[in-house]
C-alpha cells in the first residue's frame, strides 16, 4: 500500500510558521509510529497571488483533489485588502471548499482544563466544555446567486442571496446526527425560521431527517440569535450544533472564544467519500493569518497541530494516534507552557512558536514510555 498523501498549503501570515511545527509532528509520526505520509507543499492565498497572480492555481486545485487530505495554514492580510474581490486570498480557500464539495465543517470548541481561567466567562460556565459546531460550508449566502454590486437609479445596491436546497440541508444534517451518535447524542439546529424562508426549509428538513433516520438522537431547534445568547449563557447545554454557512461562521468564532483562545482550535471540512472510502477533506485552524504577529515567533501552533490530529481521526482512521497527539498538547499546557496569546494580564514569559512545537514533540516521545 502506498503511503497516504497530504498536501500542505501554509498560506499567509502566521500560516507558514505554525505549519513548520506541524511538519515536526508529522515527521515524528513517520519515524516513531511507522505512519509515513507522502507530503507535498504548495501555495495558497496571498502567497499564491504574489507568485502566480491568482490565490489558487488550477494545478494546485488538481493536486488538492487527488490527495487523501489537505492541511491548510491561513490566508489573507492587509497587503491584499485593495485587490479585486475575484483574486483576494480568501477566494483561494473558498474555491477549495466549493470544488472539493466540503459541505460539512466540523469546529470543535473544547475548553482545555489548564486554560479554563482564560475565558472571558466564569470558570464554572466553561470548565469541561466540549461542543461541536457543524457548519454548512459550500452553499448559503456565501455562494448564492444573484450576487454583486449593481446600480439602481442613482445609487448602488449590494446583493447576496441566501439559498439552500433540501439535499444540501439533508446531507449536512446527516453529518451532524452521525457525529452526535459518537458523542452526547444531542443535536441543536440553528437558523432564523422566524424571518427567512431558507430557515423554514432548514428546520423542516432537519426535523424530517431526525424523525426518519435518527430517532435515537435528541433534536432541538433554536433561532440563531437566541443560540448566540445561549452559547454565552450556558454553553454546556449543547453537544452538536448544526447551522448554515454564515451563522456557522459567526457562532463558531463566538464558541471558540468561550474556550479562552482562538489559537487552540482546529477544524475539519469534509465532503463525500472518495473511491478509497476516505472523505474528501481539508483541515485548518479556526484562527486567521494574524498578520500583526507574523514572523515574530509569537504564533500558537496548537490549533494547526490539532488540525492534523483531526486528520488522523477523520481521514486516516487513527483515532488512538489522534488521542496521543491531543494528550501531548494537554500535557504541555498542564506543564505551564504558554505562547503569547495564552498569557494572562499578570504576564509571565511566553514560549515561542518553535519551542511549543518542540515541547509537543517531546511530549509525544514521552507518551511512548
Ligand atoms: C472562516 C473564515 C473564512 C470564512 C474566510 C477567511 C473566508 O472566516 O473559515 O471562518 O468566512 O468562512
Ligand atoms: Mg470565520
Amino acid at each position: 500500500m502506498p503511503n497516504p498523501s497530504l498536501l500542505i498549503l501554509p498560506g499567509d501570515g502566521i500560516g507558514p510558521e505554525v505549519m513548520t511545527e506541524v511538519r515536526k509532528v508529522i515527521d515524528w509520526f513517520g519515524t516513531r509510529r511507522g505512519l509515513a505520509f507522502d507530503v507535498s507543499e504548495d501555495l495558497v492565498g496571498g502567497a499564491a497571488y504574489d507568485a502566480h497572480g491568482t490565490p489558487l492555481t488550477d494545478a494546485t486545485m488538481e493536486k488538492a483533489q487527488s490527495v487523501d487530505a489537505v492541511l491548510l495554514g491561513a490566508v489573507g492580510g492587509p497587503k491584499y485588502d485593495a485587490l479585486d474581490f475575484s483574486v483576494k486570498p480568501e477566494r483561494g480557500l473558498l474555491r477549495l471548499r466549493k470544488e472539493m464539495d466540503l459541505y460539512a465543517n466540523l469546529r470543535p470548541a473544547q475548553c482545555f482544563d489548564a486554560l479554563a481561567d482564560f475565558s472571558s466567562l466564569k470558570k464554572d460556565v466553561v470548565a469541561g466544555l466540549d461542543i461541536m459546531i457543524v457548519r454548512e460550508l459550500t452553499s448559503g449566502v456565501y455562494f448564492g446567486e444573484p450576487r454583486g454590486i449593481i446600480t439602481e437609479g442613482n445609487e448602488r445596491v449590494g446583493i447576496n442571496t441566501q439559498r439552500y436546497t433540501e439535499s444540501e440541508i439533508a446531507r449536512v444534517a446527516r453529518s451532524a446526527f452521525e457525529l452526535a451518535r459518537k458523542r452526547g447524542n444531542k443535536v441543536c439546529s440553528m437558523e432564523k425560521a422566524n424571518v427567512m424562508e431558507s430557515g423554514v426549509l432548514w428546520r423542516e428538513v432537519v426535523q424530517k431527517i431526525g424523525d426518519e433516520e435518527y430517532p435515537d438522537v435528541e433534536l432541538s431547534h433554536m433561532y440563531a440569535d437566541a443560540g448566540a445568547m445561549q452559547l454565552t449563557r450556558w454553553p454546556k447545554q449543547f453537544d452538536v450544533i448544526v447551522t448554515d454557512n454564515l451563522f456557522g461562521d459567526l457562532l463558531s468564532d463566538l464558541a471558540a472564544m468561550l474556550t479562552g483562545s482562538l489559537g487552540m482550535l482546529p477544524s475539519a471540512s469534509l465532503g463525500a467519500p472518495m473511491a478509497n472510502g476516505r472523505p474528501k477533506a481539508l483541515y485548518e485552524p479556526v484562527h486567521g493569518s494574524a498578520p500583526d504577529i507574523a514572523g515574530q515567533g509569537k504564533a500558537n501552533p496548537i490549533a494547526c497541530i490539532l488540525s492534523f490530529a483531526m486528520a488522523l481521526r477523520y481521514s486516516f482512521d487513527r483515532g488512538a494516534e489522534a488521542d496521543r497527539l491531543e494528550g501531548a498538547v494537554q500535557s504541555v499546557l498542564a506543564d505551564g507552557l504558554r505562547t503569547a496569546d495564552l498569557m494572562g494580564p499578570d504576564g509571565g514569559s511566553p514560549v515561542s512558536t518553535s519551542e511549543m512545537g518542540d515541547a509537543i514533540v517531546a511530549a509525544l516521545e514521552t507518551s511512548l514510555n
